[in-house]
């Protein structure tokens, strides 16, 4: 959705078992609303019937060069002109050389070969034809153009042996083809620093004071950022969640860790946005041995405030700042104080109660708040969508203009 909304992409696929994974590939670009051409080798079509991505994708693909019953007079022409994107995977060995070579033996490396459009080259293929001199040359070949070459990854390959040579994951794929659509988006040469997830503060070894949350809203704002061309610092807590595509990503535990490296990050950058949802205390001091039981005793643990960074990062001509106030009572007012006690451009209030939203959910239910008072209050919606909001009200506040929510 968004950057890949109505984006004329063209999917070529070529023979490799991988092929499965390009008809998942094209499912989800066209279920985000992109307009999806298939193009094919015939080896492609010998792994998966054409057939399947016509079903997946609403339209008919292309594979046969001589077919005269073609809709289109000369497809690979008329499809690398419409392309805004071309994204070959799987790539084969014979079709990487070909794209290096500038030979056009078949639709994929036709149809590369006459577009002008961005090109995301995915390998595929079994390690030891993957680490040939051949095909390392020809990959250096591709780079050198700009082409983007997205994996291949280690694991277990088709022939059974375990090397470098699968198909990057389908979502990893996607992240590159946002991330590419998205350069020229309306936050191209802005630095965002995103803070996500929550901090861990060590008591002993193997204990902490933490929270529950799950690093969602932040990494969302971080993809979301970078699909409108931003260069992304994603300063991270604790969270399982994968390095997105083309972040700048730092993995911190503590707060005093994420401080350092928002402070570090926020010296060129244009904008903060601190989703993290940053312990308010720690211990007064991290025991060096693990705390043992004692039956008979109670435990306290004298707690001690962490570095408020928002309010350390303090206020710079040029920075914007915005915050998020996780609430459980007086949502609005207490998100108002935040505002002036932490000198925001932004604050988005969530109710923590919300058993639907909010912390490591999927969807969040938040409302906007300005310096001028204004509010903004979004339904129920998925992170990236709500991460997306929050970047349209940062954008008006860049271009000095006032968006226009309810008063
Ligand atoms: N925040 C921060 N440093 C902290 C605590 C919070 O920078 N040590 C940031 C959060 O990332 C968020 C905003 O401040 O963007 C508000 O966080 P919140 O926990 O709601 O507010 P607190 O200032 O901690 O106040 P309280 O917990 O009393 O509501």
């Amino acid at each position: 959705m968004y950057n890949l909304t109505d984006r004329n992409i063209v999917l070529g696929v070529t023979g490799s078992i991988a092929v499965y994974k390009a008809v998942d590939l094209a499912s989800k670009l066209t279920q985000a609303r992109a307009v999806l051409n298939t193009i094919m080798t015939p080896e492609a079509s010998k792994f998966v019937a054409p057939i399947t991505f016509q079903g997946v994708s609403g339209r008919r693909p292309y594979w046969d060069m001589w077919d005269a019953n073609n809709d289109l007079a000369e497809a690979h022409i008329a499809l690398a002109r419409q392309a805004e994107l071309l994204v070959i995977a799987p790539a084969t060995a014979t079709v990487i050389a070909r794209l290096a070579l500038g030979l056009a033996e078949e639709m994929v490396s036709l149809t590369a070969l006459a577009t002008r459009a961005p090109l995301i080259v995915c390998p595929a293929l079994d390690s030891q034809m993957f680490e040939h001199p051949a095909t390392q040359e020809h990959l250096d070949t591709l780079r050198s153009r700009g082409i983007q070459i997205v994996g291949p990854e280690e694991g277990r390959l088709a022939s059974g042996q375990v090397g470098r040579g699968r198909l990057s994951e389908v979502d990893t794929i996607i992240g590159w083809i946002r991330h590419v659509l998205g350069k020229d988006g309306d936050l191209a040469g802005k630095k965002v620093v995103v803070t996500a997830g929550g901090t861990h503060e060590a008591i002993d070894p193997v204990r902490f004071v933490g929270n529950s949350s799950s690093g969602k809203m932040g990494f969302a704002l971080a993809e979301a950022a970078r699909d409108r061309g931003a260069n992304v610092v994603l300063v991270s807590g604790p969270s399982a969640l994968p390095d997105p595509v083309a972040v700048e990503i730092v993995r911190v535990r503590r707060a005093a860790e994420m401080r350092d490296a928002v402070i570090a990050g926020c010296a060129d950058a244009d904008i903060l946005i601190m989703a993290a949802a940053v312990a308010d205390y720690q211990p007064a001091e991290t025991v060096r041995d693990k705390i043992k039981r004692r039956q008979s005793e109670t435990l306290s643990i004298p707690l001690v405030p962490t570095p408020d960074i928002l309010a350390e990062v303090g206020v710079r001509a040029g920075l914007i700042k915005v915050g998020f106030a996780a609430e459980s009572q007086d949502l609005l007012e207490n998100a108002r104080q935040k505002i002036e006690a932490k000198h925001l451009d932004l604050i988005v209030a969530n109710d923590i109660t919300a058993s639907d939203a909010g912390f490591a959910t999927d969807n969040n239910r938040v409302v906007i708040l300005d310096r001028g008072g204004r509010k903004e209050e979004l339904p129920l919606m998925p992170k990236y969508d709500v991460a997306w909001h929050i970047l349209d009200r940062i954008v008006s506040l860049l271009a000095g203009k006032k968006s226009q929510p309810e008063a």
